[in-house]
């Protein structure tokens, strides 16, 4: 395989490898070192079924069925769709806001994630520039930047994190679809604390592990000055000279580093822009099941 890095603060396009078939150890430990490198890889012209897809996501560690539990793969929960597409009786096929705000994904779940795995199946196009991109900014970058007396004063505190904090904001969006969050959806997911700072188990460097999407506050600081930290911190963390966007094509298998990165799926086509794309939530068990346990 050939690795070829962006040349920007992230991404690289990974050659010569065909998805579907298994991949050996020594493939596996290249991919691993080069997501941690590059914080988002991305594989063209790949030709996989949901059964590849799967297999393909559940070498990187455990995978997540959704709590949304809506929209999955009909044989494969695993399997999420996101889509703007509608059947014949207009019913959605896939989740249609998926992502779209600056968010890391799972850190509102007690065991993190690693990656996702995404596979574009209809991207929409107009006048021959692909829509729907997926923008990342780097946390590697964000935490080796921050003033070293924030460094030294967040050293050890944790944040609150969760899940309906993001879920609630999209359904406040323009022609949200998403239902209010059950009970038992809720129940399922009640907020978690993460440390401000990780140490990324594949880079061994540190990450500055905060998002706009699900970070509530710093549970260490009063209210107010946890405010205008979060705020400084999503400020610094979103700055262009950390982004980095991937330009979707028909076949992209896209992953990325949930632990060094940020995201957000653009929603600059409209509903006849057909945009199909199946996902796999790979979580982080491979590196801290040993320390959860
Ligand atoms: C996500 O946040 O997982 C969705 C990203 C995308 O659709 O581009």
């Amino acid at each position: 395989m050939n690795i070829i890095a962006s040349g920007q603060t992230l991404g690289a396009r990974v050659e010569g490898l065909d998805l579907a078939q298994s991949l050996s150890d020594a493939q596996f430990k290249t991919l691993e070192q080069a997501l941690g490198q590059h914080g988002v890889l991305s594989y063209p012209k790949q030709v996989l079924t949901s059964a590849q897809l799967k297999a393909f996501s559940e070498r990187f560690g455990r995978l997540e069925v959704n709590v949304a539990n809506m929209y999955q793969d009909p044989a494969i929960p695993e399997i999420m769709i996101l889509s703007n597409k509608v059947d014949a009786s207009g019913k959605p096929l896939g989740m249609s806001d998926a992502g779209q705000d600056w968010h890391t994904d799972m850190s509102y779940s007690h065991m993190i994630a690693f990656t996702n795995v995404l596979y574009g199946l209809e991207i929409p196009h107009r006048n021959g520039e692909p829509l729907g991109n997926t923008e990342f900014c780097n946390m590697h970058a964000a935490y080796a930047d921050l003033p070293e007396a924030l460094k030294t004063q967040l050293d050890g505190m944790t944040i609150t994190h969760d899940f309906a904090k993001f879920w609630d904001k999209m359904r406040m969006e323009k022609g949200s679809t998403r239902p209010p969050l059950t009970p038992a959806q809720r129940a399922a997911k009640p907020p978690v604390s993460h440390p401000v700072f990780l140490t990324h188990p594949i880079t061994g460097k540190r990450v500055l592990y905060a998002n706009p999407g699900y970070a509530m506050r710093i549970n260490e600081l009063p209210l107010e000055e946890s405010e205008r930290v979060l705020s400084f911190l999503f400020d610094h963390q979103l700055q262009a000279k950390y982004q980095y966007k991937h330009r979707w094509q028909v076949g992209d298998l896209l992953m990325w580093d949930n632990m060094g990165t940020l995201h957000n799926a653009v929603p600059d086509y409209r509903l006849d822009e057909h945009r199909y794309i199946k996902r796999c939530q790979v979580m982080a068990n491979r590196y801290f099941e040993t320390a959860a346990a």
